[in-house]
């Protein structure tokens, strides 16, 4: 049923948009009015369409980006526009389009991987997706939330500007983090131009977005934050609150003054960062820890399109030498014996036909590719088999990361 409905899937075309924008309208149930951002980065000849009719009744498609991984930066086929009509849904399409998608990737031979955000958690682990990063909301009450006394705020200044001095300071900048912090993605000026976007419908009743500069003395700018603000008052007084939505810095004292910026403003009582990444550095630089709480959730999941591209992308903090048997029923090119040798300055992934040390799926092996789900952990949920003594332990650490991922936009 699938190879039938792959069959009649075609691109459909910048023409096309509103109507496809229909199709997913009515499958996330909600009107997408707000497209602007979508269409500047839409790529039309790498979606994917089945009609019904003059109808559209699924879409697809792919951003071609490239992201951060432990020790390197790969492009990727970033997974988008998922959606399936009521009236075809449970029928084979999905599985349809993630498999052409999957093949074709395969074949352009470009992308490594592939990796997309799920809307639900059920969706892609039978196309070998793996939950691979984490996220979630970090919230605390301005109030307590002081910097501990050994936590530095520098010598430089924190000042806001408008987009236009934003984007000048602030792409470089980004440019300077992005190779080194897994999780971080490419941005044309197209993303930017999408990521910037701030149409009044989407603001939830917040100001418009508002722009954070840090300098040193000497003029150079190595930090920068986006947030808005919502005032609102309780009968006990002001009762605003402070929506952080990106921080970078290049070394801590930056990060520490924009904060510190961030945590005193007058008339704001709660701060809430809504992509904040696992294990974000503000609860440590907090006199009460406690101070924060965080709502975890699922982030980035991550497909190995080919196992020995993408495992000979990556680094390893530690030398690995391993066989690794891998089953991969949706795209069984992958599947089987492959040899990972690999260390902090390489990675190397070939066939082999010895004996194994590890038997798991490829979408496990998609889970511990950033870095940020263990590899031990998964084998405690029986996601790993171990058939060398220690694999497991040597594995963990080899495929860990001291760096972890922080993906602070979706797509
Ligand atoms: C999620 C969605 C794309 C699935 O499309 P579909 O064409 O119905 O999926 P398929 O028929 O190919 O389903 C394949 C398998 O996945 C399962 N599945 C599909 N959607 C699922 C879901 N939301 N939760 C759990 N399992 C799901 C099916 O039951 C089927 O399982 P089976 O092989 O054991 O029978 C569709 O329901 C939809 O558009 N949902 C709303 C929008 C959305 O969430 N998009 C995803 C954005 S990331």
């Amino acid at each position: 049923m699938p190879d039938e409905i792959e069959s009649r899937l075609r691109p459909f075309t910048a023409d096309e948009f509103d109507a496809a924008f229909a199709c997913l309208s009515e499958g996330f149930g909600e009107d997408i009015t707000e497209v602007e951002g979508d269409r500047m980065v839409f790529e039309p000849e790498r979606t994917l369409g089945l009609w019904d009719g003059d109808r559209v009744v699924a879409t697809a498609g792919i951003y071609t980006r490239d992201i951060t991984i432990p020790g390197a930066v790969v492009p990727f086929a970033a997974v988008t526009l998922v959606s399936v009509s009521g009236t075809h849904r449970r029928q084979g399409v999905l599985t349809a389009m993630m498999g052409r998608q999957l093949r074709e990737v395969h074949e352009r031979g470009t992308e490594p991987i592939a990796a997309l955000y799920a809307s639900e958690g059920a969706i892609y682990g039978r196309f070998g997706y793996g939950l691979a990063s984490y996220q979630g909301q970090l919230k605390g009450e301005t109030h307590q939330m002081r910097l501990r006394a050994d936590v530095h705020t520098g010598d430089g200044r924190v000042y806001p500007v408008d987009e236009k001095d934003f984007r000048s300071a602030a792409i470089p900048l980004y440019e300077e983090i992005r190779p080194s912090t897994p999780g971080l993605l490419s941005r044309k000026d197209r993303w930017w131009d999408s990521l910037l976007t701030d149409p009044e419908k989407h603001r939830n009743g917040r100001t418009a977005r508002r722009y954070l500069l840090h300098a040193e003395p000497d003029g150079t700018v190595t930090g920068f934050a986006l947030y808005r603000r919502k005032a609102e008052w309780a009968d006990t007084g002001p009762d605003g609150t402070v929506f952080v939505t990106e921080l970078q810095a290049t070394h801590p004292a930056a990060r520490a003054a924009l904060w510190q910026y961030l945590l005193a403003m007058d008339l704001a009582r709660h701060l809430s960062v809504p992509l904040a990444g696992r294990d974000d550095p503000l609860r440590h630089m907090l006199s009460d820890p406690r101070a924060v709480t965080m709502a975890q959730n699922d982030g980035l999941y991550v497909r190995l399109v080919d196992v020995d591209a993408a495992l000979a992308a990556r680094r390893y903090p530690t030398t690995i030498d391993l066989i690794l048997d891998v089953e991969d029923g949706f795209c069984p090119w992958n599947a089987g014996r492959w040899r990972l040798t690999g260390g902090p300055s390489y990675g190397r992934c070939i066939r082999t036909d010895g004996d194994p040390d590890l038997a798991l799926s490829a979408e496990t092996l998609g889970a511990v590719y950033l870095g940020d789900t263990s590899l031990g952990t998964l084998a405690s949920a029986e996601r790993v088999r171990e058939i060398t003594p220690g694999a497991v332990a040597a594995a963990t650490t080899a495929f860990g990361w001291p760096v972890a991922t922080y993906s602070p936009e979706g797509f």
